[in-house]
């Protein structure tokens, strides 16, 4: 085994001073988000080029050294940080961002961007990102594209694959793969940005995207929509996105989550009522569609109780209470996070029946709800449980399968769900992932602890 010594040499000789071996500093890159994660690493590594990552990545190789790469740490399923002393690969410090390119509606993005100033450099040049999360001030653009991040507006423009045109990155045999000329069509074989999208570090470290851009809607309405049962506000939302060809996000949470974030976030209900349920509905357009956003909810069944805001101000006020479910929930302690699809048709028996299977296990442990549920994704966090026990993961993925769900929506699956990908996933299909691993990652560089299942010694 090669010590520390000479790798931090080795590693020296690629991007000089950029290597971290400091303790204090190497811990902030060692737990997740949720902190439910908490590993070791020898040595942070910032490269500032592509070519400073292929060499890092040579490095590693030759010395049968492993790495994780990591972009923002925002990260949910601990899969952007190292657990036995892995190589944490930064790539916050690969910011280019080149111009935006008005006439073809795309922008190239260092993988160090952060997603507001992409949001930022869009909307300067008459465009818009179709992708946005709460996490948008840290969210960086190689752990976007790494996760396939979703967010809350996949209901409208799609997932971050939708939006990827092009790719830059580096495979884990060291060599780089580069297509960044923007063309729309180009049926020249493998899709290799959609492979890698949503790879998870896995099969390539992403340097940089060639994105798509959306025309930017100047004019939004957003309004919160009261009921008594999550199966009301569900069929709300199929009628909403049938009759509203402006809607950008339908959000679901429930009356436990509203009164956690208020109580932690210090904010006052909306409401003059107590309801059980409610779904946050954004439409966004060129002319103002507030009108037809109160004809649409005009015409549902079952709403008790409807608030609208049509100004930036009290509009961010109204998101704030359905994103601020992550911290209030943080607050707790470390959350499990089980972020699953379901077919919509199921979804209001599934969120119905959670709570109950949460409680048979663990109960005194809390389970909170809400999500994309536009798309057929809710977000189903326990606290209270040991980080470590995952009886509870377990039960409510299990449900996911046998209602024909997903078991990650968006977040991956990072280190929470390698055990249960069979559950989303075949043996066959499985098999496929390894063959494409062992071809872009012969030596097992890159992310070892995520996605695939451990396999047996
Ligand atoms: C969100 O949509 O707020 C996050 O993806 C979900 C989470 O914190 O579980
Ligand atoms: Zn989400």
């Amino acid at each position: 085994m090669v010590s520390n010594r000479v790798l931090v040499d080795r590693l020296r000789d690629v991007v000089g001073q950029q290597v971290v071996v400091d303790p204090e500093v190497i811990a902030s890159y060692t737990t997740d988000w949720t902190r439910r994660f908490e590993g070791r690493s020898v040595a942070v590594v910032r490269p500032g080029s592509t070519e400073e990552v292929a060499g890092v990545v040579t490095v590693c190789r030759e010395l049968g050294v492993v790495l994780v790469p990591q972009g923002g740490n925002t990260g949910l399923v601990g899969g952007g940080v190292p657990l036995n002393d892995e190589v944490v690969l930064s790539l916050r410090r690969l910011r280019t961002l080149d111009p935006v390119d008005a006439i073809a509606g795309q922008v190239t993005a260092g993988a160090g961007i952060v997603l507001s100033e992409l949001q930022r450099a869009a909307s300067a040049s008459g465009w818009g990102y179709g992708v946005d999360l709460a996490s948008r001030d840290s969210a960086t653009v190689g752990g976007m594209v790494a996760t396939n991040a979703g967010g809350t507006h996949v209901l409208r423009y799609g997932d971050t694959r939708a939006q990827l045109i092009g790719l830059e990155a580096v495979l884990g045999t060291g060599s780089v793969i580069s297509h960044l000329g923007g063309l729309v069509k180009d049926n020249t074989g493998y899709h290799l940005p959609g492979l890698i999208c949503g790879s998870e570090g896995t099969l390539a470290v992403v340097t940089a995207a060639r994105l798509r851009l959306i025309p930017s809607m100047p004019c939004r309405t957003v309004a919160v929509l009261a009921f008594m049962t999550v199966s009301e506000a569900l069929d709300a939302s199929a009628m909403l996105r049938r009759s509203l060809p402006a809607l950008e996000a339908c959000e679901l949470f429930l009356l436990p989550g509203l009164e956690l974030v208020c109580s932690v976030v210090g904010m006052v209900s909306p409401f003059s009522g107590r309801h059980p349920v409610y779904l946050l509905v954004e439409v966004a357009d060129h002319a103002d569609p507030t009108d037809a956003l109160a004809e649409a909810t005009n015409s549902l069944d079952h709403v008790i109780e409807v608030v609208v805001a049509t100004d930036p101000g009290p509009r961010s006020e109204l998101w704030r209470y359905r994103e601020a479910h992550t911290d209030a929930i943080n607050s707790l302690g470390p959350p499990h996070k089980l972020d699953v699809t379901l077919p919509l048709g199921l979804l209001a028996e599934f969120v119905d029946q959670v709570p109950d299977a949460v409680a048979a296990i663990a109960p005194a442990a809390r389970t909170w709800l809400f999500g994309h549920v536009g798309d057929g994704n809710i977000h189903v966090n326990v606290s209270g449980l040991d980080p470590d026990d995952d009886r509870v993961d377990e039960e409510v993925l299990r449900m996911v399968g046998d209602f024909g769900g997903s078991i990650s929506a968006e977040h991956g699956i990072g280190v929470a769900k390698r055990r249960w990908l069979h559950l989303s996933r075949t043996e066959d299909e499985i098999a496929a992932f390894r063959a494409i691993k062992r071809s872009l990652d012969p030596n097992g560089v890159l992310n070892p602890n995520v996605l695939l299942p451990a396999e047996e010694p």
